[in-house]
């Protein structure tokens, strides 16, 4: 358990670098699994996820060495190997060894994933897939058990858009005999990547970045060397916190191709900006921000891991913003403590809000809810008068290596004490 100790008031100043993807991490990682011989995954971020994840391999016998970043995975040890309540519901990421190991052994035994307090995380769009590749699942209250002896490709149209379920389908149907559509895929760039690793593997997958993917199964696949792209919820989370502060911040080594709505809306908030290459420099505001309507959706639009990065400026924002996040029935939890602290918060249902701004925030006592709230209430203390303290801020770890020392070196008053 650790906490962090923020004083609120100053303005963040410098330049930041990216993480690599924590999203991407976890399916390239499961992909790894796939193939014997060695990989090599350049850019791989070091967070609490990342390293509860290599516990699962460390299991299953591969072997790994993981420092600076650079994650070299050797897979030719694999054993098929029942995987904990322990193991597996540390992180959500945990159920694409699913896929991964019903490709490779075709039968695997499994507790359910864990995971972020956003909502119910159903699973039944990932078992469905499976069933209709030919797989017979038996579940209990604490496992999960499929076989296929023999599985054939077929095409499955997904009720619900899901990111991992698309990763777990992808990963089983790359080495699935004959041809599998998936329509209604997840496009998120995490998706994309871990497709370029499968086809670098020597997969053979079309329509990457569309909902309609066509992957035409493989015999074998070898394995190779990657690097991830840069993590698109990290570079906004700077963006964020340095527009929150009225602050003036490069943040370097981001993919703008990626950010396409989240910069958008920057815009249409009045935030100082300019974005090129790889950096987004966020510069000293020119006017008071305005508020305005924020919506999540399936990648291109806006990610719901960024919406909470959003609610936190509307509190600066003159006028309305309001707030619509229909993925996550728990994603709006965080505006309850940003009102707490003296935002102005109308509450809809539980996928709605309003918030009226500006406001000044007041620092306070939090117990960090989850990744993605817990960077916007660590914003939140940035800009608030006085000092708070977020509990559990090890919850913001799973997701962002090294906040806290990333943004002491920008100049945020922010102290880890374990
Ligand atoms: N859903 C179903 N059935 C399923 C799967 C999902 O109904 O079988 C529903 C969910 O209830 C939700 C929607 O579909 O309403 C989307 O869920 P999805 O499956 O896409 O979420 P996920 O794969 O569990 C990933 C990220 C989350 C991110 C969501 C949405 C990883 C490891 N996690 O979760 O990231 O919020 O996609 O973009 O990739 C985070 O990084 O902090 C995080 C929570």
């Amino acid at each position: 358990m650790c906490k962090f100790k923020v004083i609120g008031g100053n303005k963040l100043q410098g330049e930041v670098w990216v993480q690599g993807s924590k999203n991407a991490a976890f399916p390239v990682i499961a992909a790894c699994v796939l193939a014997e011989g060695t990989s090599r995954i350049e850019n791989v971020p070091d967070i609490s996820d990342v390293r509860n994840i290599l516990k699962i391999l460390d299991l299953l016998g591969a072997e790994y060495s993981f420092e600076n970043h650079v994650l070299i995975i050797n897979t030719d040890k694999l054993q098929n190997k029942d995987l904990s309540r322990e193991l597996m519901g540390k992180l959500r990421g945990s159920i694409l060894f699913a896929g991964a190991l019903l490709a490779r052994m075709r039968k695997l035994k499994m507790a359910y994933p864990g995971g972020d307090a956003i909502g119910k995380r159903p699973i039944d769009q990932h078992l469905e897939g499976f069933k209709l590749l030919g797989a017979k699942i038996q579940e209990s209250q604490s496992f999960l058990e499929i076989r296929a002896p023999h599985l054939v490709g077929n095409k499955i149209v997904l009720g619900v858009t899901t990111v991992t379920g698309t990763e777990n389908l992808i990963l089983v149907s790359v080495l699935t005999p004959g041809v599998t559509e998936i329509r209604l895929a997840a496009t998120e760039p995490h998706v994309q990547s871990l497709c370029r690793f499968l086809n670098q593997m020597g997969a053979k997958i079309e329509g990457i970045g569309t909902p309609f993917l066509k992957i035409i199964g493989v015999k074998k696949l070898r394995a190779t060397n990657f690097a991830l792209e840069a993590d698109e919820i990290d570079a906004v989370t700077f963006c964020a916190a340095a527009a929150a502060t009225d602050g003036h911040v490069a943040v370097r080594g981001a993919n703008l191709s990626t950010l396409d709505a989240p910069l958008a809306i920057f815009q249409r908030i009045g935030v100082n900006f300019e974005a090129a290459g790889s950096t987004i420099e966020i510069k000293e505001p020119k006017a008071p921000y305005h508020g305005t309507r924020i919506v999540t959706g399936v990648y291109p639009r806006l990610l719901t891991d960024e919406q909470p990065l959003f609610g936190v400026l509307a509190t600066k924002a003159v006028g309305e913003t309001s707030i619509h996040d229909w993925i996550w029935e728990g994603r709006l939890g965080y505006l309850k403590i940003l009102q707490e602290m003296g935002a102005k918060v109308e509450f809809g249902d539980v996928h709605r809000a309003r918030v009226y701004g500006p406001t000044e925030l007041q620092g306070m006592e939090i117990k960090t809810p989850d990744i993605r709230a817990g960077a916007s209430i660590l914003i939140a203390a940035l800009i608030a008068k006085g000092q708070s303290i977020l509990y559990n801020a090890e919850i913001i770890d799973r997701g962002y290596e090294r906040i806290d020392e990333r943004l002491r070196t920008l100049g945020a008053k922010i102290e880890r004490i374990e």
